[in-house]
């Protein structure tokens, strides 16, 4: 479980000060006995600093590698249950979400904190449609990819040139520079990633409309051409606004973690986004959707799953069955189970993509075989969403960026967190070293 609930809000090292509740530590080295206070579930790692052997010994450190169990922030905004599939954002669960809300909805939840009021809510769109055009120059730079550019490239690499659009972006503690530089990504982000979709096909760009709703928008940017108009069908355009839903935050990930590691030097958001969607294009993260896409299809058909997981359980981590297992979820995903249920809609419109049978035969195979059950491997958010961005007619090249536009709500939304805690400091790990001691340097031909 990677986050102890908050039964209220607290100010930060306010149940430190009133709690009784401590650790109680022997050192058997020294036969001492210290008393390291716990609050909110955890034990702050800077206390073990005290616990020393003598007075030339810098003090006991936790070691931690990958933060399988270090909480690095406080924060209100993701609730995550990973044994009982439970997410929830500032509080609602995920399914009433996905059910009744809409993305720019929940982005604003996120964001702020608590679900906007119809006068707000149009207000915010209105300043999210405002933005969605892109500074010539930018998509100049982007005409610039080859034409074989992994969209996730050309978005990180976009996104990454915008701070040199907008050099007000480095006030990062002036909230109204901050507030525009948010309406800018999360309106530019659709824009950019169509870009990168209609270069790659060597297509013409296609201007975002702001009479459009955010995914009708996303969805003609993306498959109108010049020649012909394009009406998104209403069914794909909400099936989208789920999806986007289900992927706009996920408390401390390995991008989010990257969001606040940079974000936490002051840089400016375009720079820490970047810097975040460069961790969400590994295979690991959010590269996944991708890599299920290759795998079902490197497949081939349902008579060839066996033999699949078997390699996978041979392999012995080398082979993993992609869109299968998660660092948190040790039950359920519960977005995988929003978007299998949504798959067998979209599929009605769009037809059943034929990979659907092998995912649901090696989900059936996975669930009941040992390996996957004693690791607690069950299928998480990617597992079915390629399917989808697939039925919906997005190249499996681009799934990634499918992702990478709503989490910018949610990398956004930490970032705003991190800057407002009296407690940030700049992310700084320590290590173990264990390389050489000191050693005398050896002239070139000595060695
Ligand atoms: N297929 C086969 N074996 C697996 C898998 C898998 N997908 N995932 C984990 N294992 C095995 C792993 O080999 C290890 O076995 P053993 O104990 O014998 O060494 C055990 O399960 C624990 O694995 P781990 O790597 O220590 O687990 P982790 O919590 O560090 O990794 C994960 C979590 C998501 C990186 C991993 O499950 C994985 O690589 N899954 C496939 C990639 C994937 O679908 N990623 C998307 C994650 S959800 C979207 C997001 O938030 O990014």
């Amino acid at each position: 479980m990677g986050t102890v609930e908050a039964k209220k809000p607290e100010a930060p090292g306010a149940a430190t000060a009133e709690s009784r509740d401590a650790l109680t530590l022997t050192d058997q080295r020294t036969g001492k006995t210290y008393e390291i206070p716990i609050a909110d579930g955890t034990i702050r790692a800077i206390d073990l600093r005290q616990i020393k052997t003598g007075p030339d010994d810098f003090g006991l450190m936790s070691y931690d590698p990958a933060f399988l169990n270090t909480a690095s922030c406080k924060s209100r905004i993701t609730f995550i249950d990973g044994e009982k599939g439970i997410l929830r954002y500032r509080g609602y669960p995920i399914e009433q979400l996905a059910e009744k809300c809409t993305y720019l909805e929940v982005a604003y939840l996120l964001l702020y904190g608590e679900l906007p009021n119809r006068k707000q809510y149009d207000e915010w769109v209105q300043r999210i449609t405002y933005h969605t055009m892109i500074h010539e120059s930018l998509k100049k730079l982007m005409d610039a990819f080859n034409y074989d550019a992994h969209p996730m490239g050309m978005l990180i690499s976009t996104v990454a040139a915008m701070s040199t659009f907008y050099p007000e972006a480095h006030q990062v503690h002036d909230v109204d520079v901050r507030t525009k530089q948010i309406h800018r990504l999360i309106a530019k982000m659709p824009t950019i990633a169509a870009f990168a979709y209609k270069h790659s096909m060597g297509m013409p760009y296609v201007y975002p409309r702001n009479d459009l709703s955010y995914c009708e928008n996303f969805l003609t940017m993306l498959f109108k051409t010049p020649a012909e108009d394009y009406k998104p069908n209403p069914a794909l355009v909400k099936a989208l606004d789920v999806l986007f839903i289900l992927h706009a935050d996920h408390e401390q990930n390995c991008g989010t973690n990257a969001m606040r590691g940079i974000g936490s030097a002051h840089t400016d958001p375009y720079s820490s986004v970047a810097g975040a969607a460069a961790a969400l294009y590994g295979p690991l993260h959010g590269g996944a959707n991708e890599e299920v896409l290759k795998m079902l299809t490197e497949i081939g058909s349902v008579s060839k799953v066996p033999a699949f997981i078997k390699e996978v359980k041979e392999g012995k981590g080398e082979k993993r069955l992609m869109g299968f297992g998660h660092r948190v979820y040790k039950n359920f995903d519960p977005r995988a189970k929003i978007i299998k249920r949504m798959a067998e809609q979209v599929f009605e419109v769009t037809g059943r993509n034929p990979l659907l049978d092998i995912a649901l035969e090696l989900e059936r195979i996975a669930l009941q075989d040992d390996y996957f059950v004693k690791r607690k491997l069950y299928p998480n958010v990617d597992f079915y969403s390629g399917l989808i961005y697939q039925a919906i007619g997005i190249p499996t090249a681009a799934f990634t960026v499918l992702f990478a536009i709503p989490r910018t709500s949610g990398w956004l939304s930490q970032w705003g967190e991190l800057l407002e805690d009296p407690e940030e400091k700049i992310a700084r790990p320590r290590q173990i070293y264990l390389g050489y001691g000191e050693r005398n340097f050896v002239p070139i031909d000595k060695r």
